[in-house]
């Protein structure tokens, strides 16, 4: 397992750690909690140190600060597309449109190439940004934070787009739009 550079947060302590244990919920009823939080689907560009392009399915996507412009994206720490994540790389974060939902579930599977056949161009730094998204954030990752079985990666937003369409929306594990 590979984590990105970068400084470590600090250890939860021992009485914080009983806390959490004490305060566990259950885990289908945690995800039917968080399932009710309508969300857009977004799809995570990024390219890995051997040069592969990598690109995953994300929901957690959020914006973090207005200045600097920062948003966060949670990536599972044993995802493949961990690879792409290095403080200072370039990612792109791709806000997919309501007619997108095909593209959504592709890049939610794993693939070794999951760009193939796929319509995108490529930023100055190399890495895609695919063609008919509703918005699309060209970013530098900033900071990182563990966040239990998922990492917290936040990125300095360099460069925006947004389009004219609906957006793809994401509630109780089902796509509206
Ligand atoms: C709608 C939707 C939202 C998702 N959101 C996330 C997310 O925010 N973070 C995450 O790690 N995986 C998320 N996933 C799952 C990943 O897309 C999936 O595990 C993918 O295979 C990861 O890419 P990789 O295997 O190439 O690393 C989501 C899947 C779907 C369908």
């Amino acid at each position: 397992m590979s984590f990105p550079e970068g400084p470590a947060p600090a250890e939860v302590d021992d009485a914080h750690a009983a806390a959490i244990e004490a305060a566990a919920v259950d885990t289908a009823a945690f995800k039917r909690a968080v399932g009710s939080f309508a969300t857009g689907v977004t799809v995570v560009t990024t390219r890995g140190a051997d040069d592969r392009l990598l690109a995953f399915t994300a929901n957690s996507f959020t914006s973090v600060s207005l200045d600097p412009p920062l948003v966060l994206i949670c990536l599972n720490r044993r995802a493949p597309s961990m690879a792409g994540f290095a403080i200072g790389r370039a990612f792109v974060v791709n806000i997919l449109a309501a007619d997108q939902q095909r593209l959504s579930g592709h890049f939610a599977r794993p693939s070794d190439d999951k760009l193939a056949g796929i319509e995108h161009r490529l930023t100055d730094a190399g890495i895609p940004v695919l063609t008919g998204t509703h918005a699309t954030l060209e970013c530098r990752l900033e900071h990182w934070f563990h966040g239990g079985d998922h990492v917290i990666l936040v990125g300095r937003v360099e460069a925006v787009d947004s389009a004219d369409n609906e957006p793809l929306v994401f509630h109780r594990s089902r796509y509206t739009t």
